[in-house]
């Protein structure tokens, strides 16, 4: 791997773990002013001192956090259907190359829909970002969409979109948690983190996911509506943290969200 694609994935992927964690607030693009990310900038500004990297589109990022802020940013590239259609595998990339660079992102992200009707412009969408990605020192992330078909996370499919994912060149994928995780990690040769989904029952189950990924081989988490649709968004994210970073189980996680316990460290302490 090139030396800047390396250092763009050292920015956000915590060189002292080997860990991340990502804040996924890329919703907005699909879904409309999502609940509790109706204003972004008012939503993630406390929470970006504790993240290892903020998830965008260029429309949030040039407007919703400062050009003055460290966070690294991975961003969101495809797009151009909404949660109004039936079938939300119709992304193309919406958001080039030139421009992620000129906003000197960290990685760039894109969907792919394996299985979909869309799955070939997806995919080859994936493999043309890559070349790009290699020529540029810009690495890029899949994430192995599901549209509105949740059930399809399982260990099967996940798998299969994963390795298809990597195959074609990914330098990271992001998929979803499931029963049987270890074995889309073994499947898949490239670092996973893993999205949260729809928002869980309890803190507790938030917790438990997180702390299954790690143990079964996951990188770190790109999280967003379980830590920002919580009640306590920052200690979640803090919770979280301990984790990814320094191996906390869920249950040494959840006595950081009871009330009156002092924060743990930014990202950007020293450790
Ligand atoms: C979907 O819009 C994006 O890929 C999200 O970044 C991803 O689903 C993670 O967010 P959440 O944890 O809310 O599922």
């Amino acid at each position: 791997m090139d030396w800047g694609l390396q250092n763009r994935i050292a920015r956000f992927v915590k060189p002292i773990t080997g860990h991340t964690v990502m804040l996924a607030a890329d919703h907005g693009y699909f879904m409309g002013p999502t609940r509790r990310l109706e204003n972004p900038r008012a939503t993630l500004e406390p929470l970006l001192p504790f993240a290892d990297a903020v998830a965008v589109t260029r429309g949030v990022l040039r407007r919703s956090i400062p050009a003055t802020s460290d966070v690294p940013v991975v961003l969101r590239v495809s797009g151009g259907v909404t949660v109004l259609k039936e079938d939300l595998s119709d992304e193309a990339i919406t958001t080039s190359m030139e421009e992620a660079l000129r906003l000197n992102v960290a990685a760039v992200a894109l969907s792919v829909f394996v299985g979909a009707p869309h799955e070939h412009q997806s995919l080859v969408s994936l493999a043309e970002l890559v070349d790009e990605g290699e020529a540029m020192g810009m690495p890029v992330m899949a994430i192995t969409a599901v549209g509105k078909e949740l059930e399809k996370r399982d260990a099967r499919y996940l798998s299969l979109a994963c390795r298809v994912s990597a195959e074609l060149g990914a330098h990271l994928v992001k998929t979803y948690y499931c029963e049987n995780f270890e074995k889309v990690v073994e499947g898949c040769p490239v670092p996973l983190v893993v999205a949260g989904g729809p928002k869980l029952d309890s803190d507790r189950a938030v917790l438990d996911l997180c702390e299954g990924a790690m143990v079964k081989g996951a990188i770190g988490v790109d999280m967003g509506r379980n830590i920002w649709q919580s009640d306590h968004p920052v200690a979640m994210l803090q919770a979280i943290r301990a984790i990814v970073h320094e191996k906390a189980t869920a249950r040494e996680a959840l006595q950081m969200l009871e009330p009156g316990r002092k924060p743990s460290a930014a990202r950007s302490a020293p450790a």
